[in-house]
């Protein structure tokens, strides 16, 4: 089978050192890819958002199966395309369409969709560019810190949580005049949840799912958690909370309900679905859906994965996704992210990396790098992760940081502390 992969970060990479493993791959191609895939498939210079060169493209090279990596194209209808375009229709989508990548897509109809199937997530209200007056008073109705979402997508940084309802009142307003662009004129007004964090992923075909291993990922730059949100520092599987009792409730709670209420309201749904959790002292909520996997979380999660991935995106395209196996490493999984100094502020990009062949007994996936006059440099805020697997989480991290150590570029910056609150 011919595997068309899009996307260019860690995430992809992972997911390419995955599918290469498979004895069902015949020729990966991946759009545009970065210096890591660039060594276990072909990189196609294509962007991920021009729909027609990618079709064409799959076309001409006889691809069989497009992997999405990334929400935008999935928010965009690239699924859509695929099965609008007789040439395309055969070729197996590996991501929503978009009426269920709506999920990640809109903030405001994740949240309605969640009210009618009783799924566990924060008290809320959304409100429209025109209603600022009751978006005050029912942020008067909260108590602090206060959560203000932009609906629509806005990478990754559409979400702010701010401490006083002063505060609160004037970023509300700077969003409906367009800080976020178009994806602030709804803005979703939520009740701030305390407690732990956890990524929870499966795969689906829209009727069955697969539970694939657990992760938390390191948002913050800082030490301690402490700083500004990044895309994540890093990510350690599996998570000592997510215990037999608490994924009892996720998935009671939380997975089953949202796959029966995807199928019970029509929404055809071919893919990943990623919670973003919070442990609410025991009981699980949810913060947010994405419709693609996460990233540091995918350079933990495939390492860990122990089936053939490609087998079961076959499965899951025939929708006989029940019928596969899909089997855990019980080992750790840690991953460290090494950034471009500055990030997630403005940083450079173009610094050769050097010290790669060094590395042993550790995975490294590239995040932001690109092949250069046989050089490879940085490409990206976030660069290189660096996973590892081990016993005990401190042995995998150890191996990680010791590793980490042994890459250099100039403005290196990693996360010494990952995995210290599980
Ligand atoms: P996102 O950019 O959508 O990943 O959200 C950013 C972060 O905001 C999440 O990872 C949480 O840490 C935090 N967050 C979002 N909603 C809430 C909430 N209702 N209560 C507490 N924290 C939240
Ligand atoms: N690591 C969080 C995300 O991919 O959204």
């Amino acid at each position: 089978m011919n595997i068309l992969l899009i996307g260019s970060g860690g995430r992809e990479h992972a997911m390419a050192w995955k599918i290469t493993q498979s004895s069902l791959l015949n020729k990966l191609y991946i759009a545009p890819g970065n210096a890591g895939t660039a060594a276990l498939g072909e990189n196609v210079n294509i962007p991920v958002d021009n729909f027609d060169a990618i079709g064409k493209f799959a076309v001409e090279h006889q691809v069989d199966m497009l992997v999405v990596g990334p929400e935008d194209p999935l928010v965009n209808g690239i699924h859509d395309y695929f099965l609008s375009e007789e040439k395309l229709r055969h070729i197996a989508v590996i991501g929503p369409q978009k009426a269920g990548a709506k999920l990640e897509g809109s903030k405001k109809f994740a949240k309605e969709f969640m009210g009618r199937h009783d799924i566990p997530t924060a008290r809320y209200k959304s409100f429209k560019k025109e209603e600022m007056d009751e978006a005050f008073e029912f942020l008067s109705e909260l108590k602090p810190p206060y959560v203000l979402k932009a609906d629509g997508l806005a990478a990754g940084t559409g979400v702010l949580i701010l401490n006083s309802i002063s505060e609160a009142k004037t970023e509300l307003a700077k969003m409906f005049e367009g800080k976020f662009g178009e994806a602030g004129n709804t803005v979703v007004i939520e009740e701030f949840l305390k407690g732990i964090e956890l990524s929870v992923f499966v795969l689906t075909d829209g009727k069955s799912y697969k539970l694939l291993p657990e992760a938390k990922d390191y948002k913050r730059v800082g030490e301690g958690d402490t700083g500004l949100n990044t895309g994540g520092m890093g990510s350690v599987s599996p998570v000592s909370f997510a215990d037999k009792d608490f994924m009892g409730k996720v998935e009671q709670r939380i997975i089953q309900p949202t796959i029966k209420g995807l199928y019970e309201e029509h929404i055809p749904y071919k893919g990943f679905i990623f919670f973003g959790l919070i442990n609410v002292e025991g009981n699980p909520y949810v913060i947010e859906y994405n419709v693609r996997m996460g990233d540091p979380e995918t350079e933990v999660v495939m390492p860990r994965l122990k089936s053939d991935l490609v087998e079961l995106f076959i499965g899951l395209a025939q929708g006989k996704l029940e019928e596969k196996k899909c089997e855990a490493d019980s080992r750790f999984a840690t991953a460290v992210m090494l950034t471009s100094g500055g990030y997630p502020g403005p940083y450079q990009k173009g610094k050769e990396i050097m010290g790669l062949e060094n590395v042993k007994d550790s995975l490294v996936f590239h995040a932001g790098t690109k092949l250069q006059d046989g050089k490879i440099l940085t490409n990206g805020g976030r660069v290189l992760a660096i996973t590892s697997f081990g016993d005990t989480k401190a042995d995998g991290l150890k191996l990680s940081y010791k590793n980490a150590d042994l890459v250099q570029f100039e403005g290196r910056y990693f996360r010494k502390d990952i995995g210290f609150d599980i």
